[in-house]
């Protein structure tokens, strides 16, 4: 699907995004090792979350959707899970496919896991070396890839893991394992990455403590085989959804609009913070606790934005987040340097190839040293070119936006992507008063 948008004014009302994609996924997979059942509000009904619940369904896990964004889940204990009798196919879920090999890690059967193009590009090495560890068999394609088969063990074996990245995937999939061994496993991780896995299991009941080192690592211990409360889980406001239409009301001279109900977990929110270091006015109201998260609404103004260097160690926090701040720099005055994303090219796509590329494409200049990301900003881009989304979400809803603060229409092709994080993206946008369409 091809979709184009047009250069667009201010923008206003008000709206609240879809569930938090990352929450979505921890409370089916969490509620499904619940010992009873739990009852989820809020669900993001995007692609991949789906991916995850179908995969739970073959996995012997009774999953009902009520009405739209509230499921029931019927938990199943730790270690309850069975054994598939088809492949699990994630689709586009990295989370999804990742989570899961840790459940599957502690489980005696064989799995068969896969996903879409660009799951099978991307590693899964770093999840599969500590789940071997754990005693876990996983058989994987060149490089670790998917498809790959994973025979689990029913008793894991206690870990003590040093993860080379700050990844959220890799912590939760050993969580996840760690919950069924006898002991304790713990995980250190170069900087702190989002922690909403952390958050749900401690209010289900398990134990889990977190230490922050002095070089800015971050352990994380779980104690095994606990007794898993049942929840009432309510999703918060996907920040990393919000984010695009917090970025087109601040490019979008005299906008107003207000974000109902987003999740403002500091381990989330770096983007927010690098807007605002650039002069975005993103105000935040009725800040509140919701499942265990913090919650605002948020009103954002257009506003002009200056360059400037966002540090590599803020990057676990708005690592989601550089596409479409690739956009806002290519509106703010001066040379905004984006420091440590190798990150970036393992996501859904190469996301430094793509952000530069298509910035170029439309008229933008942009460059790379090393893992640093440069982008040169200033008046309206030209826009006016065809971007690929390259089966990435994310890429597809950036350059949308771009397109509405470009003197001539950007156009994406292979737009359905954005149907795994962000269904009603397109709506939403155009009732604050973008202009985006399908395009011939
Ligand atoms: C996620 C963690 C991040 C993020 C992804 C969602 C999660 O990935 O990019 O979109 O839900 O845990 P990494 O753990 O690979 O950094």
């Amino acid at each position: 699907m091809k979709l184009c948008a047009s250069p667009h004014g201010a923008l206003s009302g008000r709206a609240s995004v879809p569930g938090d994609k990352s929450i979505s996924h921890r409370a089916l997979l969490l509620a499904a090792l619940a010992v009873g059942e739990s009852r989820i509000a809020g669900l993001l009904e995007g692609e991949d979350v789906m991916a995850t619940a179908s995969a739970l369904g073959r996995l012997g896990v009774e999953l009902e959707r009520e009405e739209e964004g509230r499921w029931r889940v019927a938990g199943v204990g730790v270690g309850g899970l069975a054994e598939p009798d088809a492949v699990l196919d994630l689709g586009n879920a990295g989370t999804g496919a990742r989570l899961l090999l840790g459940l599957l890690a502690a489980h005696p059967f064989t799995s068969i896991v896969t996903g879409d193009a660009s799951l099978r590009r991307r590693p899964m090495g770093r999840v599969a070396a500590p789940l071997r560890a754990m005693g876990a068999t996983i058989l994987a394609r060149s490089g670790d890839r998917l498809p790959l088969a994973i025979r689990g063990r029913g008793d894991p074996l206690p870990l003590e893991w040093r993860s080379e990245v700050a990844s959220a995937q890799v912590k939760s999939a050993v969580l996840l394992a760690g919950l069924h061994a006898a002991g304790r496993t713990s995980l250190r991780e170069p900087l702190a990455s989002r922690d909403h896995t952390e958050r749900m299991l401690r209010a289900m009941g398990a134990e889990i403590t977190e230490e922050d080192e002095p070089d800015g690592g971050r352990r994380v211990t779980i104690t095994g085989q606990p007794e898993l409360a049942p929840q009432r889980f309510t999703v918060p406001g996907d920040p990393s959804s919000a984010a695009f239409p917090v970025v087109a009301a601040t490019l979008a001279e005299g906008s107003r609009v207000l974000l109902e109900g987003v999740g403002v977990n500091p381990l989330r929110t770096g983007l927010y913070r690098t807007l605002r270091e650039m002069g975005a006015r993103i105000g935040e109201q009725r800040r509140r606790e919701q499942g265990g998260e913090p919650v605002a609404d948020l009103l954002v103004e257009g506003s002009a934005l200056e360059a400037v260097e966002v540090p590599a160690t803020r990057a676990p926090s708005m690592i989601d987040e550089y596409p479409i701040l690739a956009v806002a720099a290519a509106r703010a005055r001066g040379v905004t340097v984006m420091r440590g994303l190798s990150e970036l090219r393992v996501k859904e796509s190469d996301r430094f190839e793509a952000v530069c590329g298509g910035l170029r494409a439309c008229g933008v200049r942009c460059w790379s040293e090393g893992d640093d990301l440069f982008v040169e900003g200033g008046d309206p881009p030209r826009g006016g070119a065809l971007v690929e989304a390259r089966l990435d979400h994310r890429i597809a809803m950036s350059f949308l936006v771009l397109g509405g603060v470009a003197r001539a229409p950007v156009t994406v092709e292979g737009a359905e992507t954005i149907a795994t994080s962000f269904p009603g993206f397109v709506e939403l946008m155009n009732r604050l008063g973008a202009q985006i369409e399908e395009a011939a």
